[in-house]
């Protein structure tokens, strides 16, 4: 997920037209910052760049989460279905927001398993989250219609998967409100950012409000703004935004490098039969950040990266069925409800039931998957050697298996 990969002149030069006025805040100080107003500008072309209506940026892809579940009307007591397969960011937000996050199995696409969501629906359900995990997407229709089928909001995690779509939409525009993290490690960045977009006017201005104290943004200075409910600081800054410009701007030929070197990975690998690759519900929406394929089984898999260790050459690929981050399996703070300053009853009762539950489909799927992640600078020598080396480490388990068995 690499626009940092390709930084330059272009971010220096963003970046300096802001030093020159020394104004960093995006609001205000309309004389003094002569016209420069990136923030404003990153939006409009957020807007362009992704076709949805309205763009809200925020401090980072979290607060992004945050203030759009807060916008939507997510708080105390509602249920969020989300993945079992996430970044912890997605349930974080949603306990910031006084809600419960409820995690469901996935599917081959590595995200929600649509059966999972029904069968997860409560009367306290609000909202369904699906994470477009690793640049490609969830299955879109299925989960629109349920929603439609049980009004429930749909708030898109696209923050991996910035420059995806599906049927003809780009991923994060597609449901009430859908999010983007621009931090360092993202398609493009803002060293930390985020943006929440929609097309409502409404949850717009709530996001608006939500990310600056509450202020309406309607007075003739920050003073004499109303407050029309209670908000927060999700601000981004002026310096950040302007790096983002930069990238935005970079953004189709980022996609078109991720898209060239991942299908010449891909080709190699394929010289390995037993592998085979993420379910992609739209493969023209894929963003190509990573190559996400499994093995036949688990053992498979940890003799793979076993034999990637042993060659010092495993860096890059993913397996995260025993990563920290992003699994249920390694949660444990989040099951056993280990916070700094208590939670509510609600949250509590809810969070505790996941020491019994069985993700059992999602660790057939995830105990098999490796996501590979496909770098900008690469040359074709380099993806050749890469992929030889994978294919090469690929044949060495599979042999040995079949031996033993
Ligand atoms: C799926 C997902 N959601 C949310 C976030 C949070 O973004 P940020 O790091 O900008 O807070 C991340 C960041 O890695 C992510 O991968």
């Amino acid at each position: 997920m690499p626009g940092f990969e390709f930084w330059g002149a272009e971010e220096r030069k963003e970046v300096n037209d802001v030093l020159e006025t020394g104004i960093l805040m995006r609001y205000g100080f309309d004389g003094p910052r002569k016209n420069i107003w990136k923030a404003n500008e990153l939006e409009a072309a957020i807007c362009d760049t992704f076709k949805c209506g309205h763009a809200q940026l925020l401090s980072s892809g979290t607060a992004a989460l945050t203030t759009a579940l807060a916008a939507l009307g997510v708080g105390a007591g509602d249920e969020v279905i989300m993945p079992c397969f996430t970044f912890v960011a997605s349930f974080e937000a949603v306990l910031s927001v006084g809600a419960i996050p409820v995690m469901v199995d996935i599917d081959e696409t590595l995200t929600l398993n649509p059966e999972a969501v029904r069968a997860a629906i409560t009367p306290q359900t609000k909202c369904v989250m699906p994470v477009h995990m690793c640049g490609s997407m969830a299955d879109m229709d299925e989960l629109l219609g349920i929603c439609k089928q049980y009004n429930l909001l749909l708030l898109e995690d696209a923050c991996q998967s910035i420059g995806g779509s599906y049927k003809g939409k780009m991923l994060g525009t597609i449901g009430h409100a859908g999010t983007f993290s621009f931090d360092f490690v993202k398609t493009i960045t803002c060293g930390e950012g985020g943006v929440v977009m929609t097309n409502s006017l409404d949850i717009y201005e709530k996001c608006d409000g939500y990310t600056d104290h509450g202020h309406d943004h309607k007075g003739v200075d920050r003073g004499a703004d109303l407050h029309p409910f209670i908000g927060y600081n999700f601000r981004i800054s002026e310096l950040h935004a302007a790096v983002g410009l930069a990238q935005i701007r970079k953004l189709s030929k980022i996609l078109a490098t991720q898209k060239k070197n991942n299908l010449q990975l891909r080709a190699i690998l394929n010289q390995v039969e037993e592998v085979t690759y993420r379910k992609v519900p739209d493969p023209a929406g894929d963003n190509f950040a990573f190559l996400s394929w499994f093995l036949p089984t688990e053992e498979l898999t940890k003799a793979f990266v076993a034999e990637m260790k042993s060659q010092n050459a495993l860096a890059g690929n993913f397996y995260w069925y025993i990563n920290n981050w992003h699994y249920i399996t390694k949660w444990d703070h989040l099951k056993n409800v280990v916070t700094l300053n208590g939670q509510t009853p609600a949250i509590t009762a809810g969070l505790k039931k996941y020491a019994n539950q069985n993700f059992a489909d999602s660790d057939a799927i995830m105990s098999r998957c490796i996501s590979t992640a496909i770098s900008l600078s690469w040359t074709e020598e380099q993806i050749q050697v890469k992929g030889e080396q994978m294919v090469a480490a690929l044949k060495k388990v599979i042999a040995e298996q079949w031996v033993e068995v």
